[in-house]
């Protein structure tokens, strides 16, 4: 009798701060490397010492590496290097065959390669990094975005600004001049199809539709609130919609509809972006690429959609802002339901942090 053949387990660490498709892309290539993907977070403190302060605390970095679909398992607090004790660990305690990284020079303080010991031991594989974007660029789309809103907002300003100059470019030493907003992603269609499952809902599948910006701002009244305050909890909405049927469909709105009821500055992130980062997710079964504002019975009927959902959080704000609301036909069709927003982190646990980051360092 042949022996069932073990699986392949590959290993890889980052910081995950700010994170985006690039990170997901990172992930699903390691994925490809083997059968079995471990994913090691890494520190605060070792985050801290090797680059300078994250704007993400650990335990928002792995729900968001959690949430990535090619993500089999996480471990909190992994060093910054690879050194022979944590090595030994891998190969031992979680039976790791590979260490994986992308093809950028990972380098310590003091110079040396973070994964030295690893490509010594003859377990080392590369991935390519995706070009375009990084969490630097995101800090810099969002510091022009603050200064849109506000000139007087040098406070929030400078506070993003020292927390992304570490170890960083020299980018933002003079100011914001010469950043852009214009993405210099360039989305093809191989990479969505890399993205996404490739499947359909089944014949009786009970298919939810939730639609949104999925940007990384989350309410225009709140000062400085990157993702780290909406992400997870888009993750959350994400999960608990999916769990109210087989298969979600996610409509991301085109930038132009973000801009007509967000404001000029937004979406930080353009549509292909957004979608990348949506179809990352484990509980989005499929997106439409540019989905209208109003939910029509024709969409509800092409797409076999059985309930339309929406998260309280989104709905008071469009509420405030007085715009249409763009559920009017399936609530008459009796197939909305709005979902309360689980919010666990709130726009005062931001200011604090944002104001303790500013006095720490
Ligand atoms: N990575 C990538 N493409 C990017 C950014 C990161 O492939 N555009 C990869 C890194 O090479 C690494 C993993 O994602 O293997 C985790 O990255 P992290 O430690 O967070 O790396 P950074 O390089 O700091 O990412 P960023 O500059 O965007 O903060």
């Amino acid at each position: 009798r042949r022996k069932k053949k073990r699986p392949v387990r590959v290993y890889m660490d980052g910081c995950f701060d700010m994170m985006h498709y690039g990170h997901c892309n990172a992930l699903r290539q390691a994925r490809a490397l083997g059968d079995e993907l471990v994913v090691g977070v890494v520190s605060d403190a070792e985050i801290i010492a090797n680059k300078g302060p994250p704007v993400t605390p650990l335990h928002e970095r792995m729900i968001m590496v959690s949430a990535v679909k090619w993500v089999d398992e996480v471990i909190p607090d992994a060093p910054y290097a690879i050194t022979e004790e944590f090595m030994k660990r891998l190969f031992t305690e979680y039976n790791i065959d590979y260490i994986i990284h992308g093809d950028d020079p990972c380098l310590l303080p003091d110079g040396t390669d973070a994964y030295a010991l690893a490509k010594k031991a003859g377990r080392y594989k590369q991935i390519k990094r995706t070009e375009g974007v990084s969490s630097t660029d995101i800090v810099g789309r969002m510091l022009l975005c603050v200064r849109e809103r506000s000139v007087s907002d040098t406070h929030n300003r400078s506070s993003l600004q020292r927390q992304f100059s570490h170890g960083k470019s020299q980018k933002f030493e003079d100011g914001v001049s010469g950043i852009t907003r214009v993405s210099e992603f360039l989305p093809t269609s191989r990479r969505i199809v890399q993205f996404s499952n490739g499947k359909g809902p089944g014949p009786d599948a009970r298919i939810v539709y939730i639609d949104g910006a999925f940007d990384l701002f989350h309410a225009g009244h709140v000062e400085v609130c990157f993702r780290l305050l909406t992400i997870p909890v888009d993750l959350q909405i994400l999960r608990i919609a999916r769990g109210l049927g087989d298969f979600l469909l996610v409509g991301i709105h085109t930038d132009q509809t973000v801009s007509e009821h967000r404001g000029a500055h937004r979406p930080i992130m353009n549509l292909h972006e957004r979608s990348l980062s949506v179809l990352a997710c484990r509980y989005v079964d499929e997106v439409i690429i540019g989905a209208p504002w109003e939910v029509s019975k024709d969409m509800i009927t092409t797409f076999n959609i059985s309930l339309v959902v929406h998260g309280t959080i989104a709905e008071n704000k469009d509420i405030e802002k007085g715009t249409s609301n763009p559920y009017v036909i399936p609530t008459s069709m009796g197939v909305f339901q709005l979902l309360e927003s689980p919010l666990e982190i709130t726009t005062s646990t931001i200011i604090k942090r944002i104001v303790s980051n500013h006095e720490a360092y």
